[in-house]
C-alpha cells in the first residue's frame, strides 16, 4: 500500500531531527520588543526584527485600532474587486515618498510581494542573475516566474559581470535580484556597482530592501546609504520588520506599478492588507520621517555589541556569528537562555550547509547594560568566532 501522509510526515522528521534541522515553534509573549516571557520566564529578546521597536509604541497600536473602527478588521475582498480601502493608497504615496519614487504597491506580505513581483518582468526566455545568499522568498519568485537563474557568488561584482558577459546576449531580459541588506548575515549589497552593472549589460536590478527601510541609509534603506541615492528601477520591502506591522510593497515608476496591480497574481487574487496593517505602518513612517536619527540607534547598538567582541563593525542591526554545526548553534542559544536571552539559532536551509549560526538583532531599545551583559556571555561561551 501506498505510504500514507502521516507515515511519509513522521519519516521526514525523524530524519530531520537526526540532522538537528527539525524546526518547532515556541509559545513566546511579546510584552514589548525587547521584553518576551517563554515558558514562564522572562527573556530579553535579540532576535526581532521589530527595529524600532514600533509594533508596540502607542501611536502605531492606536493608529491600527482607529482603522479598525472606521474601516474593519480585514479587506473583504482583493483590492482589485472591494478590497481597496482609501489607507493603502495613502500608504503607497508615503512609501514612494520615502523611497524618492514614483509610485508603490502594497501587497499581503513581502513574500507574497517577491512571488508577484519577479514573475511579472521575467519568464521563460529570461535571465535571473541572483545573489547566493538571497532571500528564499527572492528565490521562490525567481523559479516561479521560469526564468533561467543563475547564482552568483555572494556581493561578488566580478562574479556577476563575468555571467553577464557569458550568458546575458543569449537572453532577452535578465533581472538582477539581491537583498539590499542580507538577512542573515547582516552585509549590505554593493549597490552602485550593481547598478553599474545593471546599466552596462542592459539588466534590471531589484533589491529586497526588507531590513533595510527603518535602519539603513537614513531610515529610507539600502539605495540610500551610499551617498547620493543610487537608482534601484524596483525597490521591494515589507511593513513587517522596521515598520513594525505587517505586508510587502514594491516602490517603481508608476507604469511600473500600474503594470503591477494588472499583471502580479498574489495582489489579484489574494484578498487585500487589513486596514489594522495599513495605517500601523502609515503611522510607523511618520514616526521615521520625523524622527531620522531614531533609524541610526540600532546599528550604534549592533556596533557597541560587536566592539565589545572585537567582531567587525556591523552594516546593520543584524550580527551572525557562525558556529558551524547545527548542534552547536542551537547548544549556544540555550545556554544565552538560559541566562535570559532569547537568540535563535539559525540553521540550514536557512543559511548554507556547515553555517548555522546565532543570529543577532539590534533594537533601539536595547539598552547598555543589557548588550554589555550579552556581550559578556556569548564571550563566556568561548565561541571561537567570537575571540578573533
Ligand atoms: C530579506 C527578506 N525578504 C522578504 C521577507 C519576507 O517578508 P514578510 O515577512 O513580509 O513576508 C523577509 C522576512 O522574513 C526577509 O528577511
Amino acid at each position: 500500500m501506498a505510504q500514507s501522509p502521516t507515515d511519509y510526515a513522521k519519516e521526514k522528521l525523524a530524519a530531520l531531527e537526526a540532522r538537528a534541522q527539525r524546526r518547532a515553534l515556541q509559545a513566546t509573549d511579546r510584552f514589548d520588543s525587547v521584553r518576551v516571557r517563554r515558558c514562564g520566564r522572562e527573556l530579553i529578546s535579540f532576535c526581532c526584527n521589530d527595529y524600532l521597536n514600533l509594533s508596540a509604541g502607542a501611536r502605531v497600536k492606536d493608529a491600527a485600532k482607529a482603522a479598525i473602527d472606521r474601516y474593519g478588521a480585514g479587506a473583504g475582498a482583493s483590492r482589485l474587486v472591494t478590497g481597496d480601502h482609501p489607507l493603502l493608497a495613502e500608504l503607497e504615496c508615503a512609501l514612494a515618498d520615502l523611497k524618492g519614487a514614483e509610485d508603490a504597491v502594497v501587497f499581503g506580505s513581502g513574500y507574497l510581494a517577491n512571488l508577484g513581483i519577479i514573475p511579472t518582468f521575467v519568464g521563460e526566455g529570461d535571465l535571473i542573475l541572483v545573489d547566493e545568499l538571497a532571500h528564499a522568498c527572492i528565490n521562490a519568485g525567481a523559479q516561479l516566474s521560469g526564468a533561467t537563474v543563475i547564482r552568483f557568488a555572494h556581493n561578488d561584482t566580478g562574479d556577476l559581470e563575468r555571467h553577464l558577459r557569458e550568458a546575458r546576449s543569449a537572453f532577452a531580459h535578465c533581472l538582477i535580484l539581491t537583498d539590499g541588506v542580507f538577512s542573515m548575515d547582516g552585509d549590505l549589497a554593493p549597490l552602485p556597482a550593481l547598478a553599474a552593472l545593471a546599466a552596462e549589460h542592459e539588466a534590471w536590478l531589484m533589491t529586497d530592501d526588507a531590513h533595510g527601510v527603518g535602519v539603513v541609509g537614513g531610515g529610507r534603506g539600502s539605495s540610500f546609504a551610499f551617498g547620493p541615492r543610487v537608482h534601484v528601477p524596483l525597490q521591494m520591502g515589507t511593513l513587517s520588520k522596521a515598520l513594525g506591522s505587517y505586508g510587502g510593497y514594491i516602490c517603481a515608476d508608476r507604469e511600473v506599478c500600474n503594470f503591477i496591480r494588472t499583471r502580479a497574481r498574489p495582489f489579484i487574487y489574494s484578498t487585500g492588507l487589513p486596514p489594522a496593517s495599513a495605517a500601523a505602518a502609515l503611522a510607523a513612517l511618520k514616526i521615521i520621517g520625523a524622527d531620522p536619527a531614531l533609524c541610526d540607534v540600532p546599528v550604534q547598538r549592533a556596533a557597541a555589541f560587536c566592539k565589545a567582541l572585537n567582531l567587525p563593525t556591523p552594516q546593520s542591526p543584524i550580527v551572525p556569528l557562525i558556529l558551524g554545526d547545527e548542534r552547536a548553534a542551537l547548544a549556544a542559544s540555550l545556554a544565552l537562555e538560559d541566562a535570559g536571552f532569547l537568540v535563535t539559532a539559525i540553521r540550514p536551509p536557512t543559511v548554507p550547509a556547515g553555517t548555522a549560526r546565532l543570529r543577532f538583532t539590534f533594537t533601539a531599545e536595547h539598552d547598555d547594560g543589557d548588550i554589555a551583559r550579552l556581550a559578556e556571555k556569548v564571550r563566556e561561551l568561548t565561541i571561537p568566532a567570537a575571540a578573533e
